[in-house]
């Protein structure tokens, strides 16, 4: 029997990149597979029903069952159409990986509000309307797995992605509350922060030789190397995996941290804004953390 027989799972933004790797992975391992994707450009915009047919033919073509759905995660009833899609098309539904993504990068101090919004409510909000549409049916089903992706963007940092950045450490703190949340229903939700070359990447400036020498290495780092864990995931290998951070970059996979004090600091009277800078700021000091980029961190090439 394959791994994921008898599954229903929805895969937004599976158009292309990573996510048409991870419709293409779970329809391989016998899910039958909800390939959504509005078609849109790499900044949100237009729509194309195309790319989301294509990957569901795809699959079809090769033996697997799919359907494929080109509404936009961003809108609420939109959201509950694409579960719906899963519901109507083959009775029930599994798994939910919160994959669809935009980027609309500018440094902080230029973004605008519809590009600060844009992103928030593709990643986010996004998330949060695909994964509140599928609970119900998780709930009285006592069973089902959310897969979210993030980004070290937002668990580390980067220039020009406030936006992005925000979005996706807020789906950090969404998958954690749907694993507290969801426990008691047997319900799983952990993160993924991709390291691929995609479209979305392909959008990285690179002028410098430094910059293009730094994108021939992200070239390495193909799409599909991010399927397994999401397959996983999916599966009921992954029981009692929850609440977690995963990263994967071609062939490493990452555990990340997740925040605890790291250190404390105690005046028996109370503190004064002077104490804190005489007294807690040079004890805590040693372990502040440096204003790192994810490739100050990820600072060795793909393996
Ligand atoms: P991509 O641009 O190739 O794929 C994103 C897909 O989402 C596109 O096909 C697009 O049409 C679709 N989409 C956009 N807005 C949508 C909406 N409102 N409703 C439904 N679909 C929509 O990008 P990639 O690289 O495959 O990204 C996949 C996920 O991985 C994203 O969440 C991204 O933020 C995340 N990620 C990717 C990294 C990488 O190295 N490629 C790094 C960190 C995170």
């Amino acid at each position: 029997m394959k791994l994921l027989e008898g599954k229903v799972v929805i895969v937004t933004g599976a158009g292309g990149g990573i996510g048409r790797d991870f419709a293409l992975a779970m329809a391989e391992r016998g899910a039958k597979v909800v390939v959504n994707d509005l078609g849109a450009s790499v900044s949100g915009e237009g729509k194309d029903a195309g790319p989301a047919q294509k990957v569901a033919d795809e699959i079809e073509a090769k033996g697997g069952t799919a359907v494929a759905n080109t509404d936009s995660v961003a809108d609420w009833e939109a959201a509950n159409r694409i579960v719906k899609t899963a519901i109507d098309a083959f009775g029930r539904i599994d798994c939910v990986v919160n994959n669809a993504g935009i980027l609309r990068d500018r440094f902080f101090f230029n973004m605008s509000i519809e590009e600060w919004k844009a992103v928030i409510d593709v990643h986010l909000n996004g998330s949060f309307y695909v994964a509140r549409a599928a609970a119900p049916y998780f709930k009285s089903q006592n069973s089902g797995s959310y897969v979210n992706m993030t980004s070290t963007s937002g668990l580390i940092g980067n220039f020009g992605q406030a936006n992005y950045a925000a979005a996706k450490l807020g789906i950090v703190g969404l998958s954690k509350s749907m694993a507290l949340d969801m426990a008691k229903y047997h319900v799983r939700s952990n993160c993924i922060a991709p390291f691929a070359w995609s479209r979305m990447i392909g959008t990285i400036p690179a002028e410098t030789p430094d910059q293009k020498a730094r994108v021939e290495k992200l070239k390495s780092m193909e799409t599909s190397k991010i399927a397994p864990l999401a397959v996983y995931l999916a599966s009921d290998l992954a029981e009692g995996v929850t609440g977690q951070i995963f990263g994967v970059r071609a062939n490493e996979i990452f555990l990340f941290s997740q925040n605890r004090p790291l250190r404390s600091v105690h005046r028996a009277g109370g503190w004064t804004p002077e104490a804190i800078a005489e007294q807690a700021m040079p004890a805590m000091r040693a372990q502040f953390y440096a204003l790192d980029r994810s490739q100050d961190v990820f600072s060795w090439d793909p393996i």
